[in-house]
């Protein structure tokens, strides 16, 4: 069993700590046996899955006066912590992945662990050995070798997945009718064409490894016979590791099995999460586990896009080319809040050289409509996946957009950014509160996005001979007020609200 301890898992942080979270509460009961020390192995129980399966959770807590180390391992994961006790008071953080606020806070009292866990109530009690998850054969990994490009993706993939807005509750009616919304808005014409069910599809595997669907989704064919019938693509996911990150069947040891079956349910893309993986394989061996499932993919015959899930653990974007992967998340979850957006596209930066048509960096999917950040937060949002050649799935509810929502992900100058065959990454330039993102184009022109990282209104100019050196420019576009714009003496410049954006459109002569 191995811990993540990779900075790279802010999935932890963010997704796995709102997956914990979910899987805490509510919590059983406690039993003593750790009398006054929170050394030991403790079990909280968690929700019941929709496959009737029961969640849970082992802490292996060491305390060393005031100071606590040690694991939390649930179903789908397991992360370091460390923390602090002070009396019968704990606090718990997770080592490298939540140094800033302790996601679990409560005190030992009569021999059971009690607190919260972000905002849900959890118990805990010593486990007993009836308690610890089962061990399973080590099965070694494929030797290295390249796996035939599958020919897609050329532009970065546009379309929507379930799990931003509805985790663990979506569901077979859910998807057809954000399907009839993505036709009705105009975002299938737009370009977002894959509908993407994320976790919590899975039920039970069964004698003869077939693994079946909960009943959330009664017919995964005929689900996918009607995304199809809309002119859309159909996504699933998986996990290499035995369970997915939300605690669910996965497909250690049946990677073969499980891809012919998503080939003949008539899935088009395969999200694969590295979750529990990490309970059997250390990152050295993340190249060959994500290999295995590309030649998998590869041998249905199906075309099927590849996307990499391990957060941008072990330099990824180097090899995720090699194993058929056509795009691979760079960071942990995003959340619907500015601190993350910018979080996630900063630690992207690094990777830019690697993008390409075929195969792209993900910083996770938009949150743009799902509600806590202002809309010239969602412009940024947008501008910088856009500018970065960043997948387009949106994670909001397609069927009650606002016009401002729909102002942003259908705006199809900046999509025309994203979306430019030279598939190029920009990097940024830092001035102050103001970043300054330039990717160059097909045409010969540039995009360039000026974002306002301060708290206040701030002048943003843009010269062309750093856009465009050696060349003059030849026009200029605003692209979210769709208005041309001049440079005059060589540059332009105009006024950037707090967290807002310049975006513009330069064609060079
Ligand atoms: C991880 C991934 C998320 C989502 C969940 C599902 O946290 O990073 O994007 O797929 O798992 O459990």
């Amino acid at each position: 069993m191995r811990v993540k301890t990779n900075g790279s898992i802010w999935k932890w942080a963010l997704g796995m700590v709102g997956l914990v979270a979910l899987m805490l509460c509510p919590l059983g009961t406690i039993a003593v046996a750790h009398a006054q020390t929170l050394t030991g192995r403790w079990v909280a129980q968690g929700r019941t899955l929709h496959n009737g399966e029961q969640e849970k959770a082992i802490f292996n807590l060491k305390q060393d006066g005031s100071k606590l180390t040690g694991t939390i391992r649930g179903m789908g994961f397991e992360v370091e912590i460390e923390g602090t006790v002070n009396g019968a008071h704990f606090e718990i953080f997770g080592k490298g992945w939540n140094d800033k606020k302790p996601f679990l806070v409560g005190d030992l009292l009569d021999g059971k662990l009690t607190g919260m866990q972000w905002d849900h109530k959890f118990e805990a009690l010593p486990a007993t050995s009836a308690d610890e998850f089962p061990k399973l054969a080590y099965i070694e990994p494929p030797a290295l070798h390249k796996v035939a490009y599958n020919g897609l993706a050329k532009t970065p993939p546009m379309g929507w997945n379930s799990w931003n807005l509805f985790a663990d509750k979506v569901d077979d009616q859910t998807v057809r009718t954000m399907v009839d919304a993505m036709v009705s808005s105009g975002m299938r014409d737009a370009g977002y064409i894959y509908v993407n069910i994320d976790d919590t599809w899975e039920g039970l595997r069964d004698e003869h490894g077939v693994l079946h669907t909960n009943s959330k989704f009664p017919d995964m064919k005929a689900l996918a016979d009607y995304v199809h019938s809309k002119g859309l693509k159909i996504g699933i996911y998986s996990s290499p590791g035995p369970r997915t990150c939300g605690s669910y069947p996965a497909s250690y040891g049946f990677e073969e099995q499980d891809a012919k079956m998503f080939a003949a349910w008539g899935f088009d893309f395969l999200k694969y999460d590295w979750c529990s993986a990490s309970t059997i394989y250390s990152n050295d061996k993340l190249q060959p586990v994500y290999q295995r499932m590309g030649d998998a993919l590869q041998s249905t015959g199906r075309p099927i896009v590849y996307s990499l899930c391990e957060y941008g653990m072990g330099g990824v974007e180097k090899w995720g080319p090699e194993v058929g992967g056509n795009l691979w998340r760079t960071t942990g979850d995003i959340r619907d809040e500015w601190d993350s957006m910018i979080d996630n596209i900063e630690k992207q930066v690094p990777t830019a050289p690697y993008a390409g048509p075929g195969h792209w960096n993900d910083p996770d999917m938009l949150e743009v409509g799902n509600g806590h950040m202002s809309a010239d937060e969602y412009r940024t949002h947008m501008s910088l996946w856009s500018l970065t050649a960043s997948p387009l799935l949106a994670g909001n509810d397609i069927r009650t957009m606002s016009d401002v929502t729909k102002s942003i992900l259908l705006n199809k100058e900046v999509i025309a950014i994203d979306q430019d065959p030279l598939g190029k990454q920009a990097s940024p330039v830092k001035n102050g509160d103001l970043e300054t993102w330039v990717k160059p184009l097909a045409d010969g022109g540039v995009a360039v996005g000026v974002v306002n990282l301060g708290a206040s209104t701030a002048t943003a100019t843009v010269k062309a001979s750093d856009l465009l050196p050696g060349k003059k420019v030849k026009s200029a576009r605003d692209l979210w007020t769709h208005a041309d714009v001049k440079f005059t003496d060589g540059s332009y410049s105009a006024s950037v609200p707090s967290h807002g954006v310049l975006l513009l459109r330069v064609a060079a002569k």
